[in-house]
């Protein structure tokens, strides 16, 4: 029985209590519960988010155990380590698919018939296999995918553009990570083609600012990292996203880490495709247009994420 209010977060780091922050300032749910190898940790977490509740929507916030996560419409894993700087995310491969084996059973073992979201790196070689050890279908083994990245492109296109960034469209796709693409080809500002957006705006350097633009969001990571050791706010209110889609069943077109099958070719890994979300989860995995140039960094990047999961000890 899933409690459609009811969700989890495993790992109490600044990702985990920044997402529970978050989710408690949208009242989206009525219990949170936080998980941590350090117990203490998440009691800490929770006591001090429940001082807020006052000041927020009502919620139940506790630290849990697996025994509490059974009817929760949504697990949020952010459990493993995090980067260094210098480190790339393929960097922590090795480390977070250990501590991965050890959670997923636990949860699978609950008969958990809730969605499962990995945001722990690399995010995509992870949700796989995550989908791999849990045995649960596609469509609720999700990764929050580059749902943070669109967010980054959008903020500096609304910026470059000065222009509200949430009447830009535009789409990073594949990896989240170094390989990951701007699908330009499909961009545009309400619904107005972005060239043309830019031209109204004064800008005609076209492939100039893309370039600046893409680097500006594949580099965020590192250039936060190196700044102030670590990202948090951003991935969090990116999981809140997800989750207020999936609560409000709102069909919302998200570009999530999602089990491919078949799509642009490419099957049996995750990679982050944008795609129809709602309470079960993945409903579509959308197939959006690219062109060919985008379609052979998007295979380039499958590329990179197959060689990483070639090699995994699963
Ligand atoms: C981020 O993109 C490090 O994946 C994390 O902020």
């Amino acid at each position: 029985m899933i409690n459609i209010r009811k969700a989890a977060i495993i790992g109490c780091g600044f990702v985990g209590s920044s997402i529970a922050f978050s989710l408690m300032q949208r009242g989206l749910f009525s219990e949170l519960v936080l998980i941590d190898a350090n117990k203490k940790k998440a009691e800490g977490e929770a006591m001090d988010l429940a001082d807020g509740m006052p000041y927020a929507a009502s919620m139940d916030i506790y630290a849990g155990s697996y025994e509490d996560i059974s009817d929760c419409a949504l697990i949020i894993v952010t459990a493993g380590a995090s980067q260094e700087p210098g480190e790339t995310r393929l960097d922590l491969i090795d480390r977070n698919v250990e501590i991965l084996k050890k959670i997923v059973p636990e949860i699978q073992k609950r008969g958990v018939e809730g969605i499962l979201m990995i945001v722990s790196n690399p995010v995509d070689v992870l949700t796989y296999a995550a989908y791999q050890i849990s045995g649960f279908p596609v469509n609720r083994v999700i990764g929050s995918g580059t749902v943070l990245d669109t967010a980054r492109l959008k903020q500096l296109l609304g910026e470059h553009l000065s222009v509200d960034a949430r009447s830009v469209h535009a789409f990073i796709i594949g990896e989240h990570g170094d390989s990951e693409l701007a699908v330009w080809s499909g961009a545009n500002v309400s619904g107005i083609d972005l060239h043309h957006f830019c031209e109204l705006r004064g800008h005609f350097k076209h492939e100039e600012s893309m370039e600046r633009l893409y680097e500006g969001v594949r580099d965020s990571a590192y250039e936060i990292i190196s700044r102030k050791g670590a990202t948090y706010y951003g991935i969090a209110m990116a999981v809140t996203r997800i989750a207020e889609s999936i609560v409000k069943d709102e069909h919302s077109v998200l570009p999530l880490s999602v089990v491919l099958n078949g799509q642009y070719g490419l099957s049996d890994m995750a990679l982050s495709i944008p795609s129809v979300t709602g309470k079960h989860g993945v409903e579509e995995i959308l197939e959006i247009p690219l062109n060919e140039k985008e379609r052979s960094a998007l295979l380039a990047s499958a590329g990179q994420l197959r060689a990483v999961i070639e090699k995994l000890n699963m």
